[in-house]
């Protein structure tokens, strides 16, 4: 029996995040330069999306790029922006096609042109299709996207549209780049690196962490269907005891 059908595909996460991690590591073993590992790294999201549809996951959000990255020299961070120009302009019909609905979340404007023009056509072309949701996090970070939920919250309440009493987990999830996004149930990292490194920290709250050894651009649909069967495994409490949960069964 392979892997798929040991999933309980009814109880499969509707939504699963990944932080797709390990691309330089991966080239390096092979005395390749890091661009080499991102290029590859390209393959693997193919694989993990299509994954994804075959489980019937509603929203995929794949870490790209985070705010920190632009700290990285220079021409990797330039050889990334091309390779997201590319990438997004070769699959756009591809995806398209298969029904995807492409979202980006993080801060768009600071992106270069081209990367801008290219993304905010494929999400426009996109949007009304009625697939998986496929969410690029890109100049992305979780503390960026919460200072700016609390300066928006804060503008309101001076200019008297919101009352202080009124802020709440609503609210504030009204404020986030993921705010018509359900909170991902799973949370994948691979290259056998254990922290989040920014990324989504409110939605997280209750999510289920897979850690894997698998470097990026060695991740394949298996790499997947194992970690959803592993989230199958756990049991989520959400702060009550087991006995609560079978009498809820
Ligand atoms: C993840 O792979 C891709 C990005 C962060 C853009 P890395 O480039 O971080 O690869 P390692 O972690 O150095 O191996
Ligand atoms: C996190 O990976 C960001 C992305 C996968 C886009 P990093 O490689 O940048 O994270 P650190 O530096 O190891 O924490
Ligand atoms: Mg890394």
């Amino acid at each position: 029996m392979g892997i798929l059908e040991k999933i309980d595909k009814e109880n499969a996460p509707k939504h699963i995040a990944i932080i797709m991690d390990g691309n330089g590591r991966w080239a390096q073993r092979q005395g390749q330069d890091r661009l080499f590992g991102h290029n590859f790294g390209v393959e693997s999201v193919r694989e993990a999306l299509k994954a994804a549809q075959e489980l019937g996951t509603k929203f995929l959000t794949l870490y790209a790029f985070s705010t920190e990255n632009w700290n990285r020299p220079q021409e990797e961070v330039n050889g990334i922006m091309n390779l997201l120009v590319d990438t997004i302009s070769n699959e756009v019909d591809e995806l398209h096609k298969s029904n995807v609905i492409i979202a980006t979340i993080g801060d768009l404007a600071g992106l270069p042109e081209r990367c801008q023009e290219e993304m905010t056509a494929a999400c426009e072309r996109t949007k009304n299709n009625t697939g998986i949701q496929l969410n690029l996090a890109l100049n992305y970070s979780a503390k960026w996207e919460l200072v700016n939920a609390t300066k928006s919250i804060a503008r309101r309440v001076m200019e008297g549209k919101m009352k202080i009493e009124d802020i709440d987990n609503k609210a504030i999830e009204q404020e986030l780049s993921t705010n018509s996004i359900p909170d991902p149930e799973l949370l994948i990292r691979t290259s056998g690196e254990h922290r989040i490194s920014n990324f989504l920290l409110w939605q997280i709250a209750y999510s289920e962490f897979h850690f894997t050894d698998v470097l990026w651009p060695d991740f394949k649909k298996d790499d997947l269907f194992k970690a959803v069967l592993d989230y199958q495994s756990r049991e989520r409490r959400f702060g009550l005891v087991s006995a609560q949960l079978e009498n809820k069964a």
